[in-house]
This record gives structure tokens, sequence and C-alpha cells, in this order.
């Protein structure tokens, strides 16, 4: 998929760049990033909602892969940012990331988090509960300022990868109920706040959703908030953010809708149920993350030692594991994986990829069939664009891959490895441990 294939040398090639050479020139582990497929699933995006002819905003989830090229390219393809801690503003607009254009998302905002918001003149706030409300009408005021806001409200729908279950009281920490009233509270309580503007509602069903029931279903329930707030207190809301989730291919049998199709989906629910309403259609917003970065990613490893028990199974080992990829360790997740050096061999061993991590549970990939490998082979495993450098951690004190963007035979890194100084230079020796010279 995007700009892979194999070359010449019979070696896995992305975006014009020979993966075992970018081993050999940046080191491993690296994640590599295809800046075509990038910006096509952007465009994709972009693409299915101008053809609606309705007013919307993609806005790129940046928990999946937040550093600073990947906001310019975000930003270059016409996304807002959505943004969910200090760190993530921050980075963002240290890229230089058009601060109208972002939106601030999360359960639990610092004060400092708010006021760093407002200082920026960031484009809206995701209010999640009253206490932020509260805090951010009074932060505003301070500051002489209107912050724009949507409601994260919880429409009772939860999405699960391959099917959706309606509940009437969902449970979770996210957003305010509809269902009991606490969103309807939620506007009539911010109607009385000089400094915040209500621009809407949002809600997020969930991740890696591979049908659109889901989206049709939350859009259902918000579409009824939205008449009843309009009806009852009088407030008609310009936006409507039904949030990500949209679904990838990690493996064969992975099967995600064409990015379009969601947005067709959530367009047509949308228009259908405003309509009905007669109520001003409302502009339409998502926040997709993982579909944006995630089969855009590759991670190359050298292969290191093995191990055989007969007769039961080989474990191979890789030079990273759980510290730059969690999501087997955590969600069990499932990955694919070729041999890049020598992408052409025939596979005649059936393998699990293990992490160097000391623990039993660091594994990336069980039973993949591959060639016989050796050591210093260059592994590829794909569809790792997202969650994973952003859920990467120091485990074991390993040190953070780079990250390189590959387009047009060319490769620059983005993030550079991380050094033992990185590792340890934070740590800091009180008088009393230190040794006396
Ligand atoms: N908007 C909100 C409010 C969200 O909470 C999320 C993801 C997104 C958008 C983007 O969702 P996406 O399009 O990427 O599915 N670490 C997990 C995924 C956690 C998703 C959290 N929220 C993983 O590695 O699978």
């Amino acid at each position: 998929h995007g700009t892979s294939k194999i070359n010449e040398a019979g070696r896995l090639e992305i975006g014009g760049c020979d993966t075992a050479e970018l081993a050999e020139t940046f080191g491993t582990p690296l994640y590599v990033y295809d800046e075509e497929l990038i910006r096509r699933r952007c465009r994709e995006f972009v693409e299915a909602f101008r053809a609606t002819g309705m007013k919307f905003e993609v806005a790129y989830a940046s928990k999946a892969f937040c550093v600073m090229a990947m906001c310019r390219i975000a930003e270059e393809e016409g996304m807002s940012l959505d943004v969910v801690s200090d760190g993530e503003l921050y980075t963002a607009l240290r890229a230089g990331f058009p601060p109208q254009r972002i939106h601030f998302h999360g359960n639990n905002k610092t004060l400092e988090e708010i006021e760093m918001a407002l200082d920026a003149k960031i484009g809206c706030v995701v209010v999640d509960n009253f206490n932020e409300l509260h805090l951010l009408n009074e932060s505003a005021k301070e500051k002489g300022t209107v912050m724009k806001v949507l409601f994260r409200v919880t429409p009772g729908v939860e999405a699960h990868t391959h099917e959706f279950i309606s509940t009437g009281q969902t449970d979770t920490k996210f957003g305010f109920d509809i269902g009991n009233g606490s969103a309807f509270q939620a506007i009539r309580e911010a109607m009385e706040l000089p400094h915040v503007s209500i621009l809407g509602v949002h809600s997020h069903i969930g991740s890696q959703i591979f049908e659109v029931d889901g989206f049709a279903m939350a859009a259902e329930r918000v579409a009824e908030f939205a008449q009843t707030v309009r009806q009852e207190l009088g407030v008609t809301f310009p936006v409507i953010n039904l949030g990500g989730g949209f679904g990838i291919r990690y493996i064969e049998g992975d099967s995600p809708l064409p990015l379009a199709q969601y947005v067709q989906a959530i367009t047509d629910s949308i228009k259908t149920l405003f309509n009905r309403y007669d109520y001003p259609l409302p502009e339409i917003w998502i926040e997709p993350g993982r579909s944006i970065v995630g089969d855009a990613g590759t991670t190359l490893y050298t292969i290191g030692s093995s191990k055989t028990i007969p007769g039961v199974r080989k474990y191979v080992s890789v030079d990273g594991g759980m510290t730059d990829n969690p999501r087997p360790a955590l969600y069990e997740a499932k990955y694919e994986a070729m041999l890049a050096n020598r992408a052409n061999d025939p596979n005649d061993e059936t393998v699990s990829i293990a992490g160097k991590c000391c623990e039993t549970g660091d594994m990336l990939i069980w039973d993949l069939e591959l060639p016989t490998t050796k050591p210093g082979d260059t592994l590829a495993v794909s569809c790792t664009g997202a969650y994973n450098y952003s859920m990467s951690s120091n485990y074991n004190r390993l040190r953070r891959p780079a990250v390189v963007f590959v387009k047009d035979g060319e490769a620059d890194l983005v993030v550079r490895r991380e050094t033992y100084e990185d590792v340890a230079g934070k740590d800091t020796l009180p008088e009393r441990l230190r040794k006396q010279a």
C-alpha cells in the first residue's frame, strides 16, 4: 500500500527509499513514515467533505502521532488539530500551527492548560464537565476574553470494533450524559456564563470502527439533543463534531471502509436529521487520528538472537519491542511484518517476534511466516504509524527510536534518536547520595 514496493535489489522500498539503507543510515529501531500516504489520507477526508458541499472541519487527532513535522503536514493539508494536553498544544504552537484551528480536548484539563489555551487564542475548547466549564469561564474573564466551546456528550452509543451496542446510560469518565439530563444542564449553565460562547456538541464513540451504524446512531442522538436544546433553551448549535474512530487495516481480515464512506454516512445522517427538524444545517467536524497516520508508519528493526524450542516454537528477537510499540501488550493488537532486506525470499519458517524488554509479555507478533532469518536482517512491521511513537516509553531505560519521513527518494529526520543523556540526564542525585570526592 502507499508508496511501498519491492525494489530491484529485492528489498522493501518506501517513498523511494530502500528500507535496508534507512536502517543502516539512521539505525534501528526506526519509525518510517510514508509522507505521500499521510497526505493522501488527509485528502480523502477533505475531498469527501468538499463533495457534500457542507461546511466542515477535519481535525487531525494529534494523540495518534504528535510531532512538529506532522503538525506542519496537517496544516498544509487544510486540517484542524485536536490536542489533549499542554504538551501537544506546545508542539503544535511551536510548529507554527494556526491557533484558531486548534481544538482542546480532555476530561481533566488543568488550570495551567486552560490558561495556555486562552493565551494562545485557540479555536475552541471541548468542555468535558461542569468543573471545567466554570474554570474556563473564570479564567477567560480574568483574561478579558471569550472562548468558544463544544460540549462533549455521551450519546449512549458504544462502538466496538465489530459491533456496537446501545446503552441507556453510558458508563464512561468522559463528557456529559444526554440521557440523564446533564448535557442539557451544561448548556443551560453555559448560557449564563459570559466568557464562553456555545459552538455545539461533540461525540466520540470509540476507535478502530469498521461500520457506519455507530456513527449514524450517534448522529441521531446528537440531533435529537440539539433539537431539544433549540426548542427549550432557544440555542442553535452551529457545529456538530462526531469525533474520530475510523478503522484501518492492520492485518488481513480487517475490513475497514474507504474513508469517504464514513464521511458520506455521517453527512447523510446529519443532513437528513437536521432537515427533518427544520434546523439550520450545522458545520460537521470530525477528528480522525489512526486513519490519517496508521498505515503510513512502518517500524524497522534489526533481528538479533533467536531461540528454538523443538516441537513448540521459534522465538526471533528484535532490537525494540513494547517500548516502541506497546499495543500488542496493551490491547493484544495484531501486526504483519516482512523481511525488508530479502523481501523476495520465500517464507519457510513460522516464528514469533519478541521484543528485547525483560518481560514475557513483550511479544510483537505471534506465529509469523518468514524466510529463515539471521542476525542482522531487517524486519519491517507495518501499520505502526498510530499510537506507537506517541505511546512509546523508556522502559528498561531504552532510548526512543528516531522518526524519519520518506518521500520521493528522500529521507528526512523528524525526531532524532534519544541519547543516554535523554534517558538519564533528568535524574538528580540528592547531596547525601553523592559520592564524596
Ligand atoms: N477524538 C477523541 C475525543 C478521541 O478520544 C480519539 C481517540 C480520537 C478523536 C481519535 O480516534 P482515532 O481516529 O485515532 O480512532 N491508544 C489506542 C487508541 C486510543 C484512542 C483514544 N481516543 C490504540 O492504540 O489503539
